[in-house]
C-alpha cells in the first residue's frame, strides 16, 4: 500500500526532484503546481512511466481556498495525506526595504507564510485521524543571514523556522513529526530573474565552488521522512555546501 505524499509547488526545482524520489519510494504523489501546468504534466507522465502513481493539482498556495481544494482532491483521489512537503515559494524578486510595497509583502508572505499555515492545518487534521505523519517545510539559509535585498523573502522564511519549531511540539503526542530543510544555494529556476553578475558574486561565495543540486535536497527530505529520522522533530536542517 503506498504511503501518499503531497508536494507544493512540484512543477520543477526542488519540488519536481522530490516528487520524483518520493514516487520511487512507495509514495503517490500530488504534484502541486500553480502556472505551469505544461511542466507538473510531464513529471506526472515521468512517474507513471516509471509505474509510479502521481496527479497534477493547481491551487495557489496564496488562496485559502485553493489549497482546502487541493487537499480534498487528494482525498478522493489517494486518500489521506501522510506526508505533506510545503516547498512552494517565492522570493518576491529583489528589492531593498527602502522600495518595498505592501503588495510586495503580501504576496510573498501570502505564498510562503499564510501557504504553509493553511497546509499544515489541512494536513494535520488528516494525519491526527490516521495516527501518525510527516511535514517538511522547505525554508531557506536566507531566514538566518537576511538576504541581500531580499529582506522580504527572508523574514518569510524565518517564520516558516519558527512556526516549525513551535508546531512540531503542539503534534508530538500525535506521531506526527514536522521539520525544516533549509537550502543554501540550489541550482534551480529561483536564480532566472537574478542578474547574471549577481550570479557571478554568488557562485565566488560557494566553498564547494557551485550550487547544490535539486536531487540533493530531495534526499534530505526523503530521509526525514524515513524511519531512521524518528527522533527528530522540530528541527531545521541547513544543506549548503558548507556555506
Ligand atoms: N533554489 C534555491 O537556491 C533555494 C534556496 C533556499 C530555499 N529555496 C526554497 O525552495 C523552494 C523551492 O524553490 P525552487 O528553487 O525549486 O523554486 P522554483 O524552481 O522557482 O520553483 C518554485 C515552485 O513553487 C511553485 N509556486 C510558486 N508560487 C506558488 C503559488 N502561489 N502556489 C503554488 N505553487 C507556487 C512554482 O509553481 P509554478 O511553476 O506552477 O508557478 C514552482 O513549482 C522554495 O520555497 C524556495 O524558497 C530555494
Amino acid at each position: 500500500m503506498k504511503k501518499v505524499a503531497i508536494i507544493t509547488g512540484a512543477s520543477r526545482g526542488i519540488g519536481a526532484a522530490t516528487a520524483l524520489l518520493l514516487a520511487k519510494n512507495n509514495y503517490a504523489v500530488c504534484i502541486n503546481y500553480h502556472q505551469s501546468q505544461l511542466k507538473a504534466d510531464q513529471i506526472v507522465h515521468a512517474i507513471q512511466q516509471n509505474d509510479g502513481v502521481a496527479i497534477a493539482i493547481q491551487a495557489n498556495l496564496a488562496c485559502e481556498q485553493d489549497v482546502v481544494r487541493l487537499f480534498e482532491s487528494v482525498d478522493q483521489h489517494f486518500g489521506p495525506v501522510s506526508a505533506l512537503i510545503n516547498n512552494a515559494g517565492t522570493n518576491g524578486g529583489i528589492c531593498g526595504v527602502e522600495h518595498i510595497t505592501t503588495d510586495r509583502l503580501q504576496h510573498v508572505f501570502a505564498t510562503n507564510v499564510f501557504g504553509t499555515f493553511i497546509a499544515c492545518r489541512e494536513a494535520v487534521k488528516r494525519m491526527k485521524k490516521i495516527s501518525g505523519g510527516n511535514i517538511i517545510n522547505v525554508s531557506s539559509e536566507a531566514a538566518r543571514f537576511g538576504g541581500t535585498n531580499l529582506a522580504h523573502y527572508a523574514a518569510s522564511k524565518a517564520a516558516i523556522n519558527t512556526l516549525t519549531i513551535g508546531f512540531a511540539r503542539e503534534v508530538a503526542t500525535y506521531n506526527i513529526r514536522v521539520n525544516t530543510v533549509s537550502p543554501g544555494v540550489i541550482d534551480t529556476e529561483l536564480h532566472h530573474s537574478s542578474p547574471p553578475e549577481r550570479i557571478e558574486n554568488l557562485l565566488k561565495t560557494l566553498p564547494m565552488g557551485r550550487m547544490g543540486k535539486t536531487q540533493e535536497v530531495s534526499e534530505l527530505i526523503l530521509w526525514l521522512l524515513s524511519d531512521a529520522a524518528s527522533y527528530i522533530s522540530g528541527a531545521i536542517i541547513p544543506i549548503t555546501g558548507a556555506r
